[in-house]
């Protein structure tokens, strides 16, 4: 497994791996796992958009990678009855680009922008009229003979998904009707993806084994079909051709993925604080330099569920890892273990 941030969020081609989760989707509510405050919600509002014949409210779906905003959105077009048209915030580079997405809408289509907190300036101010009213508003020419259309858009649904809560504007933020806060899943929901999963890519596997990749898979559905699949590749290579308790946990091992789920990431993360910087605190930017990382992928894909495992603190003088981290990783407890005032996490807002 590679051991940077990027690898884990960045890809140029779809690979293999990509292709898989995609067919790996589940298509309706029923059949997606997990989640019930953020699927009851929907239920409800799906059901009453279709009853009125209207378009379901804008949706912003948001929480760290790989948890399913891109699967519920699609569900949502699905269960709505109504197309789906994906772009994403850094495509949408000029405010035409967004206008000639509009433009071709159906009526009550769902319009999925993902990473909606990378839009442009420019791109978010013709959005706000067309959440509001249905209406864009076009500049024609230039200089002082320049003056405004506006074009009446067929209603739709914004479907918006980000990593990051925090970076998005107030007013954009306001627009949304209804905001879904994603969370990381419970061990018995991730079984049942590698059950399902497994099922649907004929994979031989016990409860057991099932339930030992679940709880290393970091709370995520993406990070649990993706074990699953390496650690059938260690079967294959073994002979063996069902993945029970043992199987799992040794080719876990040799993928370097402890008995919490962290990997080699995770460690090289921690380590540098506790080596460089007794425990911390410490930026967050010093640890990006440090690491060669970007600063983005170390927040949204390595700190989110060290946060969730209690292992880090966010603090105005930066990153500090905790008592319980120290233990699991059989690290020197941090100089600093004093009570510094936390920053508060942007994704429980
Ligand atoms: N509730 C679920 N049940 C079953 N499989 C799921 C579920 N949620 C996600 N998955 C699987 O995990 C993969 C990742 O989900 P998805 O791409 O929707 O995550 P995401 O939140 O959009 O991630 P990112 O922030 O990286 O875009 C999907 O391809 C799907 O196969
Ligand atoms: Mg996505």
């Amino acid at each position: 497994m590679s051991d940077t941030a990027e690898n884990r969020i960045l890809d140029a081609e779809p690979s293999e791996e990509d292709l898989t989760q995609q067919a790996l989707r589940p298509l309706s509510l029923d059949d997606f796992t997990g989640q019930p405050e953020a699927c009851e919600n929907l239920r409800v509002f799906v059901k009453a958009a279709r009853g009125r014949k209207d378009a379901l409210d804008h949706v912003l779906l948001y929480g760290p990678p790989g948890l399913g905003k891109t699967t519920l959105a699609q569900i949502i077009a699905k269960e709505m009855g109504v197309g789906f048209r994906p772009t994403s915030g850094p495509i949408l580079t000029k405010a035409g680009d967004l206008a000639a997405v509009l433009t071709n809408l159906q009526p009550n289509d769902v319009l999925f922008i993902d990473e909606v907190h990378r839009l442009n300036p420019a791109v978010e101010e013709i959005l706000y009229p067309a959440m509001e009213d249905y209406k864009l508003d076009l500049m024609i020419g230039e200089g002082p003979a320049a003056r405004t259309v506006r074009i009446d858009l067929p209603p739709f649904t914004l479907v918006g998904a980000t990593t990051r809560l925090g970076l998005i504007a107030g007013p954009l933020r306001d627009r949304f009707g209804i905001p879904l806060r994603l969370r990381f899943y419970e061990t018995p929901e991730l079984q049942r993806v590698i059950e399902r999963a497994a099922s649907l890519l004929g994979i031989a596997i016990n409860k057991e084994g099932g339930l030992e990749i679940a709880r290393r898979s970091r709370g995520t559905p993406r990070i649990a079909i993706r074990l699953l699949r390496r650690v059938r590749d260690f079967a294959n290579a073994g002979g063996k051709n069902l993945i029970d308790k043992k199987l799992a946990d040794s080719s876990l091992l040799k993928l370097e993925v402890d008995a919490l789920g962290l990997d080699s990431a995770d460690r090289r993360y921690l380590r540098y604080i506790a080596d460089h910087y007794q425990g911390g605190p410490v930026g967050v930017e010093t640890i990006a330099a440090g690491l060669s990382e970007q600063r983005d992928a170390i927040e949204e894909t390595i700190e989110p569920f060290l946060l969730q495992l209690g292992f880090i603190q966010r603090t105005p003088r930066g990153r500090l890892l905790t008592a319980g981290c120290c233990k699991h990783m059989g690290l020197a407890l941090p100089v600093q273990m004093s009570a510094l005032p936390l920053l508060e996490d942007e994704n429980d807002a």
